[in-house]
Parts: structure tokens; sequence; C-alpha cells
């Protein structure tokens, strides 16, 4: 009842024409908060788990590709959505992580308008890109994308909501007034989970339904291998396909460098999402397990546009809540409840999983997955990453950047005097005061590891194939 008083007064204190939206927002708080209280216990009971029932994840390699012709029409009916409501602090940047230059100086935002308008282009249709911004990154994000304002593209933005964060000990908002700006840090994004209820309140799903479109592809705008994929839309849109999913989620086989990500299961008789925060400890291992748990979530997702209105409409939205405890600047220790996206797919129908290739998941989360998707293993398409075909196996190569020198943007580009090449490199472990002259060659495993007080100058034009770098020993 407290929190109930505390947000009637934020709410009270607003602009007039700010009331209604806010208060849309605060209903979606309240329902969460109200959620969280209530539950007791584990989400899942992990003996109700079952085995993937036989076709419920399609191989990705078993799609039809349609033909050229029927591209044109199946776009008509497809909306791509970015999820653009993150900051780039985890790799030491400013602002939205989407204008984090990737490529060729190209930022996460450049490449996927440059993706979609070929895609336009292509097969002369026009695919509508909707960012889901956050109150973090919309203004920045606005600047950005005035410059695409001369391109054959329309693009939409919207905002997902504006919760306040909780005192742990009070249960009470700590924003003193509505005004986010005031007080940054009172106020959260509550996960890309947010998408559904912001996307309606937005206005753009009715919108995009009365233009007679049917699908969107939902991706996080950190994935660079998030691209359109006609045969998954093919899958959905085709009459002759039984499918007919209002849901689909791409899945990879997983391997041990992705043992936490999310996975699929059947529950309840659905598919739904599992994250390894709502697993009891003492099955921690078995989640981990590649073999009891093959396939992790990519976070690339397909979603029928009439549906999400009915699951919005009817309240039948009960994604889990991701509990985030957070200790602010001035030590006050707040909670953030959010949701995931895919965390939805049991409240839809039909839902489905496609087994994709890994090419369809390049997240870029750390530096050292930068130093990848900047090197010559890949070449750049409209905007797409290509991997290079000198590369004799599919796989990326695994690498370990140092946290202390390499874990910002900018420490990391200069501690680089250009981009080694990796076309060969099965493993690279950097840690300590080390730099890269131009022109370096690494291939198979190399580790290079300079002490405390030590620093490792690696060469211009340096060729290290399976090499140990240390101490004082240099080459
Ligand atoms: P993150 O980078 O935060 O997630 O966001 P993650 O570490 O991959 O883990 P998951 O996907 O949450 O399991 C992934 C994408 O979601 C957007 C980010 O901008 C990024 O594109 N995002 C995240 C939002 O749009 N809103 C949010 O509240 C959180």
């Amino acid at each position: 009842a407290r929190l109930e008083v505390e947000l009637e007064r934020l709410l009270a204190a607003l602009p007039e024409n700010k009331q209604m939206l806010v208060e849309k927002e605060f209903r979606g708080f309240k329902n969460l908060f109200s959620r969280f209280l209530a539950e007791q216990g584990p989400s899942v009971t992990w003996e109700k788990i079952e085995r993937l029932p036989e076709g419920a994840v399609i191989d990705y390699s078993t799609l039809k590709t349609p033909t050229t012709d029927n591209i044109h029409h199946m776009l008509d009916k497809l909306v791509v959505v970015k999820l653009n409501g993150g900051l780039g602090t985890s790799m030491g940047c400013k602002g939205p992580k989407s204008v984090i230059q990737v490529r060729n100086e190209l930022t996460f935002l450049d490449l996927t308008v440059q993706q979609i308008e070929h895609l336009n282009k292509t097969y002369k249709c026009n695919v509508p890109l909707v960012l889901m911004n956050s109150f973090n990154t919309d203004e920045d994000t606005q600047k950005v994308i005035r410059k695409y304002k001369g391109l054959k593209l329309e693009i939409h933005t919207f905002n997902q909501s504006c919760h306040p964060r909780i005192n742990r000990e009070s249960l009470l908002p700590i924003a003193m007034s509505p005004d986010v700006h005031s007080n940054i840090e009172a106020w959260y994004p509550p996960g890309h989970g947010d998408f559904y209820e912001s996307f309606y309140n937005s206005g753009l799903l009715q919108k995009f339904i009365k233009e007679g479109r049917t699908y969107c592809f939902i991706s996080n705008i950190d994935n660079l291998g998030a691209t359109v994929d006609m045969n998954i839309l093919d899958l959905l849109l085709n009459p002759e396909q039984k499918a007919q999913s209002e849901f689909v989620m791409e899945v990879t086989d997983k391997t041990r460098a992705d043992v936490k990500g999310g996975t699929l299961i059947q529950y309840e008789e659905k598919l739904r999402l599992l994250e390894i925060a709502q697993v009891p400890k003492e099955h921690v291992d078995d989640f981990k397990s590649v073999s009891q748990f093959k396939f992790f979530n990519t976070n690339n997702l397909w979603a029928k546009l009439d549906a999400i209105q009915r699951v919005v409409e009817r309240g039948s939205l009960n994604m889990e809540i991701i509990v985030n405890n957070k200790s602010l600047a001035d030590g006050v220790n707040v909670i953030q409840l959010e949701t995931a996206v895919g965390a939805a797919m049991k409240c839809f129908e039909g839902g489905i999983g496609v087994n994709v290739p890994r090419s369809r998941f390049l997240p870029v989360k750390k530096t050292s997955d930068l130093l990848l998707v900047m090197s010559n293993l890949y070449s750049l398409s409209h905007g797409s990453l290509v991997m290079s075909p000198q590369r004799m196996f599919p796989t990326t190569p695994l690498v370990k950047l140092g946290d202390n020198h390499f874990a910002k943007v900018k420490e990391f580009l200069n501690r680089f005097a250009t981009i080694p090449d990796l076309i060969e490199l099965d493993h690279l472990t950097v840690s300590g005061d080390v730099t890269f002259g131009r022109g370096v060659s690494l291939k198979g495993t190399v580790i290079v590891i300079a002490n405390h007080g030590d620093r490792i100058d690696i060469p211009s034009g340096a060729l290290l194939e399976n090499k140990i770098v240390s101490g004082n020993l240099r080459i």
C-alpha cells in the first residue's frame, strides 16, 4: 500500500500530458512487483521437465528455400525489431551499445541499417526497421538515425518502459521525483521482456497489423549474425507448411563455452525458455550439461503480430521474473525486476524451435568478440559478416583477453596497431600489459602473459604459431 502511495505521488508530480503513458508503465511495474511478492520458491519443478518432443525443434538444414518470386510477398508481411535498450558500459563505452564501431568504422546500427536497406533494394520491398530504445539510449539513438534520413528505409522507434528501482530494505522506490534525468540511478529499463507491452503501448503493433504485416523478427542489436532469414520466414508464412506457429525461437547447439545460456524445455505441454537463474541449485550441473540440454537460445525470435496483441490484451503474459540486485554509487542496495523476451514463448500457441547454424549467433559482449569481428576471419557484405572461405573450420577461435588491460574498447584498440591475422587461430589467451605491432599473425594456440610490472610488445610482422610468450621471454 505504501508503494502504491509513492507511485501515486510520482505520477501526480508529472505534467498531465505525460501521465497517461507513465500510468501504463507503472501498471506494468505494479503487476511485476505484486507477482514478485506473491511468488515463492523456484518457478519450475525440476521433475516436471520433459524430453523435447519429436519435431519440437526443426533442423535448419531441412527447411525449404523459397523461390525469389515469393520472397517479395513474404517480406511484405515482416517487421524487423532490434532490441536497443542496453548501454555499452560493459565494454567501457558511454551511450547506447549500438553506437560502438564494430567494423570499418561502422556501428551496430549502421550495419543493421545496411542489411535492411539491401534487403529492401534486392527484393523491391519495404520492410520497416523498429528499434526498441530505453530512456538510456533514446536520445543518442535519435541523433544517430537522423543521418539515415536520405535512405529508402522506414525506421520507427519506441521506448520501453521505465521502472523505479526499489530499495531492498524498505521495498519503496528511491526516486524523489518523476523526472528520470534528475536522478537517473533511480530508474531502470525492465529487461527485453518488456518488448511486448511497450510495442503494444506505442501503437506500432496495431499500425503494422493494419498494414497487413503478420510477423516480427526480434533480435539483440549486438548479434551481428541475426539477419532476416528467408527459410524461417517461409516456414512461418507458407500455407503448405504445417507449422503455422505463433512463435519461433532460434536455438543453436550448446558447446562448453555457452553452458550459461538459456535453454529450451518442454514443460506443461509447451515449449519454454529455461534460464540458469530459474534452476534449483542442486540441478545447475544438469542444466549446464551439453548432453542433457543440447540447445541454447540465440534470442533470435519470430512472433506473430496478432498473437502479441492477444496476449497483451488478455494479460496472459506471465514471463518469469529475474531479480537483479544492485548496489548504487551511494551504497544503497536496490532491486530491479526484469523479464526476458524469450520467456514469453510459453504464452503463445504452437511455439517451435529451429536449430540454426552457429553463424546466426555472433554476439559482441566483450572486446574479445570485437577482435574476432574486426579481423580477417570475416568480410563485410551489405552489412552482414561473412566468414572467410580461407578458414578451414567454420568455428571461431576461443579468445580470452585480460580484464585489466583489454576490457574497454579504447584500451583494446590502443593495444593493437592493426588487428592480427586470425585465419588459422584456435586459441588465444592474452593477459597483462601486452601490445601487438602491425601485421602480426597468430596461428594454433597462442598464449601471451606479461607478469605484473612487465610489458610485452609483440613486434610488427611477428608470426606466433603454437607459442607461449611470458615473463621475460621475448621473441
Ligand atoms: P544484454 O546485452 O543486456 O543481454 O542485452 P545479454 O547479456 O546478451 O543477455 P540476455 O540476452 O539478456 O540473456 C541483449 C539485447 O537486449 C537489449 C540490449 O540492447 C541488447 O541488444 N536490451 C536489454 C533491451 O533492449 N532492453 C533491456 O532492458 C535490456
